[in-house]
């Protein structure tokens, strides 16, 4: 099957994908909370913006090189974390992980993802970045940290927009509880899906959160009480503080919106704040995301990174956000329905696609530099 041909677009790979795997897996994966506002709102304010292409500009060619952190990418974006990963696809964190290092752009790897920070640690080679949520002590905490280390893991993501659980109506209708249920209509959700229940045989490994597992007295079943809430810990600033002072790599906070907090996080000497609403999936009645780019660079100024993410399904969106003020982009469901609907190559297929549509679209606009796209925004 030519892809290019069959899957031009992000919601191509979507809907392979809500055929291939189970639909708890699926409404975990493509839902948000509430009406699902967040989405809309995210989606509407990124079409707003346009820009104004430019002719005769010869033959152009994008350089999407990034240097980011220290580190210098092929491509301006990268893959967020997605917790559980390996339960919409088996084995979905290393292939992941692979190809981040084959295709040279980020890989995170979420704490409550299938994988632990042991089993991807051969695959991830400079570009692995390990998400966090705070944890109920502190010692636990260093341990922790210690752990990620060790398996490689130099930049840190401190995500701190799931104060709570959030009500996902979809996920409940799909029957998907916390921790899972194990009935009658979850396994014929899974029989009905043969090629994702081989790949989980093949793989040999029951989707549960082995990082988190190892931290908790009951493993299995229980470790799935909200990422573990038996250690879940509480987000504020004292947290934050602790945490610049115990990881000696780059440290981001994820999940920020409000400039007054990035600004404080700026201060509290935090590299890189990842402007995000987690795409809607915890609160739907704030603002468009990509409207706060802005208002959080003139915040924290220059110095600080800025990453944005929710939302983004199309190379375009990729260079909205570049224009308004992002260092750095990532994705998470577009990864997540590459993988499900074609495992490794599926992830080929998305990169593929993000990075031409940047390369039109900028060729377009007689640019070169993503540095540039400011300067092309509709007057
Ligand atoms: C199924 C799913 C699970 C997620 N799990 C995590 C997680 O464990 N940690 C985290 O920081 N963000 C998590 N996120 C949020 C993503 O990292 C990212 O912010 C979001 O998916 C970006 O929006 P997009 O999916 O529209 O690209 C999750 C998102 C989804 C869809």
């Amino acid at each position: 099957m030519d892809l290019d041909l069959s899957h031009p677009s992000i919601e191509d790979l979507r809907k392979t994908a809500r055929k291939r795997i189970p639909r708890f897996a699926f409404e975990y994966l493509d839902s948000a909370t509430g009406r699902e506002l967040g989405l809309q709102i995210n989606r509407d304010a990124l079409d707003a913006i346009g820009f104004m292409p430019s002719v005769l500009c010869g033959r152009t060619k994008a350089d999407l090189q990034t240097t980011f952190l220290g580190q210098t990418y092929d491509l301006p974006f990268g893959i967020a974390p997605i917790g559980m990963a390996g339960l919409m696809w088996a084995g979905a964190e290393r292939l992941l992980a692979q190809a981040s290092v084959a295709h040279n752009i980020p890989f995170s790897l979420s704490s409550v993802a299938v994988a632990s920070p042991e089993d991807v640690a051969p695959y991830i080679g400079q570009n692995g970045w390990f998400q966090h949520y705070p944890v109920n002590s502190g010692a636990l905490r260093r341990a922790m940290l210690k752990r990620i280390k060790a398996a490689g893991f130099r930049t840190l993501i401190f995500t701190v927009d799931i104060p709570e659980e959030s009500r996902r109506e979809r996920q409940r209708r799909a029957n998907l509880t916390v921790p899972p249920k194990a009935d009658l209509r979850t396994i014929a959700n899974m029989l009905v899906r043969p090629a994702w229940c081989l790949a989980h045989l093949r793989e040999g490994i029951v989707p549960r959160m082995r990082f988190f597992d190892d931290y908790i007295p009951q493993r299995g079943r229980e470790s799935f009480t909200h990422a573990g809430a038996l250690i879940r810990g509480i987000p504020d600033w004292q947290y934050l503080h602790e945490l610049r002072e115990e990881w000696d790599g780059h440290l981001i906070v994820k999940g920020v919106l409000r400039p007054q907090d990035a600004k404080r996080m700026a201060e509290a000497g935090i590299d890189c704040i990842w402007v995000s609403n987690h795409s809607g999936r915890q609160f739907e009645a704030g603002p468009a995301v990509i409207d706060q780019l802005p208002k959080i660079r003139e915040a924290v100024g220059p110095e600080v990174s800025l990453i944005y993410d929710s939302g983004v399904a199309w190379g375009l969106d990729v260079m909205r956000a570049l224009a308004k003020g992002a260092d750095f982009v990532m994705l998470g469901r577009a990864f997540q329905y590459a993988v499900a609907a074609f495992g490794a190559r599926g992830i080929d297929h998305v990169i593929h696609i993000l990075k031409t549509d940047i390369e039109a679209n900028m060729s377009q606009l007689g640019a070169e530099k993503t540095s540039q796209l400011a300067d092309y925004f509709l007057p």
